[in-house]
């Protein structure tokens, strides 16, 4: 019986067992406190019908993606087209009825991708057929560059430019319509992008004025045009009048050729009654006696 004898016999060894139960249930206690908070990490997953309610995640209505949505992955074409759509600001699944769809090698692209045809007919006639040429951005349609695919549209869409341009032949009927309506549709351009102006400060209306550009040399101008804009090209003209200091020097060009450029008008009609008819039968013009309207003889 040499245990009880032990517990019985000595008093120090009986204090050291006591001690070492206490370390042992001081280390039980910890150990349990480590498992808890381990249990509290790793989340023993929940015996079935242990929790009553179905997580909030699963209990929500599924409703289709709407454009916001896809902008969280698209947001590139979601801004385009809402800012830049027009008319295609539609519910990105009207067109796209599938997506997410494509497979390179098994589902082609060409397949995925909404037709044209299938909200629209030949808008433009026949001729006019391959859309995606000319609307080359369909989350942006009406934002067309000026290319070879607009350039051959042009005469159909705007047949009276193109017949108004072959009838005045200029050196701009050699042009391209691009050339000048570059960029993109409906862009015009300004002439000192190209010509140097008659006289300076001329604005591109004051080039309107003159000019149409589809019939450049077809030049027209109003009666009241100052005839500043005559001198870059005619300063001898407008020189003789000056230093002739007659009352025609304070005539205007225009005045005289009057409205169409190149033209004139006859002395007779500013001055109906400057002699009697009986002297003017003897002389067949008024130069004769007058010089030239620029330098009078008075
Ligand atoms: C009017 C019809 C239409 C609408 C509306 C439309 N799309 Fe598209 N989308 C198309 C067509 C057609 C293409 C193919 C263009 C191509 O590649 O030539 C396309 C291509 C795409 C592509 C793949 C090509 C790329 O550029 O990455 C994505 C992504 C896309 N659309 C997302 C959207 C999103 C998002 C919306 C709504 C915000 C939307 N689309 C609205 C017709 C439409
Ligand atoms: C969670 C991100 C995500 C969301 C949301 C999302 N897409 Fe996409 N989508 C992608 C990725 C990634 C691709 C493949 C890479 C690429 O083309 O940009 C893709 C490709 C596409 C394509 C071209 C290829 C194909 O197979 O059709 C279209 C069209 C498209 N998405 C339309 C949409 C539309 C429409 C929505 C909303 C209804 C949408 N996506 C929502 C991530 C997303
Ligand atoms: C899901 C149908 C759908 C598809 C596919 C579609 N469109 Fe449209 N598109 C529309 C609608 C709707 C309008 C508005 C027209 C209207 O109100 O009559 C429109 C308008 C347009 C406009 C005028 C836009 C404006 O702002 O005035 C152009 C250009 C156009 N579409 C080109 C195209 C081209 C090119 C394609 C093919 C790449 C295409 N569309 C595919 C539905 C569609
Ligand atoms: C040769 C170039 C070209 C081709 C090809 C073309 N379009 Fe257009 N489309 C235009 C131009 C330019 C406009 C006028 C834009 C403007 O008013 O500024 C236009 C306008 C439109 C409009 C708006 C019409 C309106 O009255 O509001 C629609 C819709 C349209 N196109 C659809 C199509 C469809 C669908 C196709 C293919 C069948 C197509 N286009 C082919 C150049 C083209
Ligand atoms: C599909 C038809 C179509 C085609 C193709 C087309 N246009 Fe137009 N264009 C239009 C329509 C529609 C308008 C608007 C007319 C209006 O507002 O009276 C227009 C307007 C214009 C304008 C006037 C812009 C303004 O604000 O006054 C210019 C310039 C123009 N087009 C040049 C061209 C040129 C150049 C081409 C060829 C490169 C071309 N267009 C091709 C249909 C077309
Ligand atoms: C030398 C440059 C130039 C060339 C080439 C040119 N245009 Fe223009 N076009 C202009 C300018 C500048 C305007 C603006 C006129 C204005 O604001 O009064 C214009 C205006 C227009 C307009 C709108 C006003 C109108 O007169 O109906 C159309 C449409 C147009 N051009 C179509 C065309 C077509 C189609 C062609 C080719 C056959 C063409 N243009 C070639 C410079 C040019
Ligand atoms: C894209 C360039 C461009 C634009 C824009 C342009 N032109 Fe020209 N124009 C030319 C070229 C090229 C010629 C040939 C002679 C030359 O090289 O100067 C020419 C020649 C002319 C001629 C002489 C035609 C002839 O047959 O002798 C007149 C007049 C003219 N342009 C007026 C205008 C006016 C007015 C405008 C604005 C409405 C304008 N141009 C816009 C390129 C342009
Ligand atoms: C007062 C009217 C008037 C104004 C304004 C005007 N032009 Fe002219 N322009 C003419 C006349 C007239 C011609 C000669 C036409 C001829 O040879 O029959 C001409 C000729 C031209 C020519 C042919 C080459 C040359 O220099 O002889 C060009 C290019 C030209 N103009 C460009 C312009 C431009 C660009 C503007 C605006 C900055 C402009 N014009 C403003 C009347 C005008
Ligand atoms: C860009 C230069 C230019 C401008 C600006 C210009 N002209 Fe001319 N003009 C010409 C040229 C070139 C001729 C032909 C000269 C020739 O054949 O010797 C001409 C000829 C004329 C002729 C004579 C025609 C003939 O048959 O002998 C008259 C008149 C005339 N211009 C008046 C004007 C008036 C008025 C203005 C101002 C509104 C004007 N021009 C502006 C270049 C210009
Ligand atoms: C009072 C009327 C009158 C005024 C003002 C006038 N012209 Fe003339 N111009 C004529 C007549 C008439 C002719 C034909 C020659 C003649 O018989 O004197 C002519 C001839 C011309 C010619 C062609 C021959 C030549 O002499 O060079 C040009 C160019 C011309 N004018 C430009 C101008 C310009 C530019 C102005 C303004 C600075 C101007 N004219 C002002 C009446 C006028
Ligand atoms: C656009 C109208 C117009 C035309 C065309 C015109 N003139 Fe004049 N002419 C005038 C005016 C205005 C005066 C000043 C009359 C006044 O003050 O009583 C004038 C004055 C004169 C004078 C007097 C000059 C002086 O200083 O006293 C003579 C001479 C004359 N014209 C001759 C002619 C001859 C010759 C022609 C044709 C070659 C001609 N005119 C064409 C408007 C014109
Ligand atoms: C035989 C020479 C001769 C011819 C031809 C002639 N004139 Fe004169 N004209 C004169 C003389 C001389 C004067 C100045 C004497 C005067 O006041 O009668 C004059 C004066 C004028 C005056 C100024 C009158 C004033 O009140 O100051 C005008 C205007 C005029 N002529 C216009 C014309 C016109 C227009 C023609 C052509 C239809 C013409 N003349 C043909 C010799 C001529």
């Amino acid at each position: 019986m040499p245990s009880d004898s032990r517990l019985g016999r000595d008093p120090g060894t009986r204090w050291e067992i006591l001690r070492s139960a206490r370390w042992m249930a001081f280390a039980a206690g910890v150990i349990c406190l480590c498992l808890g908070f381990w249990g509290c990490v790793t989340r023993v997953p929940p015996e079935p019908g242990a929790q009553k309610d179905v997580s909030a995640l699963y209990d929500i209505k599924i409703e289709p993606l709407k454009p916001h949505d896809c902008a969280q992955c698209h947001p590139q074409i979601y801004s385009l087209v809402k800012n830049r759509g027009g008319r295609h600001r539609i519910d990105c699944r009207r067109c796209h009825v599938q997506f997410h769809m494509y497979r390179p090698g098994k589902v082609p692209y060409e397949e995925v991708i909404p037709k044209c045809s299938s909200c629209h007919g030949p808008v433009h006639g026949k001729e006019l057929a391959e859309c995606s040429g000319c609307h080359t951005e369909v989350h942006a349609p009406m934002n067309i560059p000026a290319g070879r695919a607009l350039e051959q549209g042009c005469s159909v869409c705007h047949p009276d430019v193109d017949r108004e341009m072959k009838t005045y032949i200029t050196q701009h009927t050699d042009l391209y319509c691009i050339s000048c309506h570059h960029s993109r549709h409906r862009y015009v351009p300004e002439c000192q992008e190209c010509h140097q102006p008659h006289t300076r400060g001329m604005t591109q209306a004051d080039c309107l004025t003159c000019h149409r550009p589809h019939k450049a040399l077809q030049v027209v101008y109003p009666a009241d045009m100052s005839s500043e804009a005559c001198t870059g090209c005619h300063r001898d003209a407008y020189e003789a009048l000056k230093q002739s200091n007659t009352k025609h020097t304070a005539v205007s060009c225009t005045k005289c050729h009057l409205e169409k450029h190149r033209t004139f008008v006859r002395c007779s009609e500013c001055h109906p009654e400057a002699h009697g008819a009986a002297m003017l039968q003897k002389f067949s013009t008024c130069n004769q006696c007058h010089g030239t309207a620029h330098s009078l003889y008075k």
